[in-house]
Order: C-alpha cells, then sequence, then structure tokens
C-alpha cells in the first residue's frame, strides 16, 4: 500500500490546548442550560468528539449521527442521513459536533435538519474551518482556520485511513493522484 506524505499542520498539544480553551467557552455559554445534547457526526468527528465531550465540565449527553454523500468533487446538495440519532432533540440544547466544515453543505443539512426538530437551542462546533464555503453556513465554534488542503489526522481521512493520527496534517498533493 501506497504511503502518503504527511506535513504536521497542528500539533497534539495544539489541538489539546484548543479543546480545552473550546470546552471553556462551552461550559461559560451553557452555564444555565441545565444539560447539553452533543451530537456527533460520524465518522470524522469521533475523535473529537471523544476529547471535547471528557473536557467539558457541564451536564451533557452524547450520541451520534452518520451520514453519507456523493463524492467530494460533485458532492453539491448530495448528503443524506444514514443513521439517525437516538435520543429525541426536541426541547434540548443540542451542540453539533463537526471534524471540518468545508463545502458547508454537511453543516448546512444538519443545522436545518435538526432545527426542525425543535430543539431548546441548536449550535455547531467544528474542529477545523476550510477559507471558503459553497453555501452559507457557519459554526457557532471554531477550532482552527486552516488551508483549502486536504487535512488528515484527528479523525480527519485520507480514503478512511490516516484517521488515527495524533496530529493533523496536510496530505502531499502529489500522493493523492
Ligand atoms: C466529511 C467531514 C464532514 C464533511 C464536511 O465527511 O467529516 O462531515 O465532510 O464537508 P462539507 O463541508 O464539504 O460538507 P465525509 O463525507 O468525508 O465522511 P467521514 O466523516 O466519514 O470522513
Amino acid at each position: 500500500m501506497r504511503r502518503e506524505e504527511v506535513r504536521v499542520l497542528i500539533t497534539e498539544q495544539e489541538i489539546r490546548a484548543r479543546v480545552a480553551e473550546l470546552a471553556a467557552r462551552i461550559d461559560a455559554d451553557y452555564a444555565d442550560a441545565g444539560e447539553i445534547l452533543m451530537l456527533g457526526v460520524l465518522r470524522g468527528s469521533y475523535i473529537f468528539m471523544a476529547d471535547l465531550s471528557r473536557a467539558l465540565s457541564i451536564d451533557r449527553r452524547v450520541d451520534f449521527v452518520a451520514l453519507s454523500s456523493y463524492e467530494k468533487d460533485t458532492r453539491q446538495s448530495g448528503v443524506r442521513l444514514i443513521m439517525d440519532s437516538r435520543v429525541p432533540v426536541e426541547g434540548k440544547h443540542l451542540l453539533i459536533v463537526e471534524d471540518i466544515l468545508d463545502t458547508g453543505y454537511t453543516l448546512s443539512y444538519l443545522l436545518g435538519l435538526f432545527a426542525a426538530r425543535r430543539p431548546a437551542s441548536l449550535r455547531s462546533c467544528v474542529l477545523v474551518r476550510k477559507p471558503e464555503q459553497e453555501v452559507e453556513v457557519s459554526a457557532d465554534y471554531i477550532g482552527f482556520d486552516i488551508p483549502d488542503e486536504w487535512v488528515v489526522g484527528y479523525g480527519l481521512d485520507f480514503d478512511n485511513r490516516l484517521r488515527a493520527l495524533p496530529y493533523i496534517g496536510i496530505v502531499d498533493p502529489e500522493a493523492r493522484d
């Protein structure tokens, strides 16, 4: 199997520090909420979700959804729910946890889907954000702004591999062809 060149973009230490900062902000923002429901988006968010959920102090429950999308280059609005949340979200303070905001189609789809289920509040937290989205959507909490490159590690994949790297890295474009 071919080995891709990966260049470190965000170190493990930087991720750890940023996750702690995000958790402190979320703790403060939801101090009066009672409890939040964290909704991780599979598969890419699984590591971020694990760390963020453990870094929080407020009462929280966790749940997951799984999505599938068409090929990246032809994604358009072809996002489909393949596993729904198990917890009813009506009346809950819902926090969607995503690994990456790229074209924006996924987050836009999720916000529409869950807003219709009448949560008490609806916010989103993304680990990394690319410079420009194709649809107008923004996240409430953003870990890092990153360049328009293919990133891997800390849950992010290249062909469903490299997710378990402890840092976030850029894959050498040459190796992707
Ligand atoms: C990735 C990522 C986000 C989505 C963001 O999912 O995990 O869910 O793309 O991209 P967008 O802003 O362009 O919609 P992917 O379809 O690669 O699946 P995965 O989570 O299983 O890796």
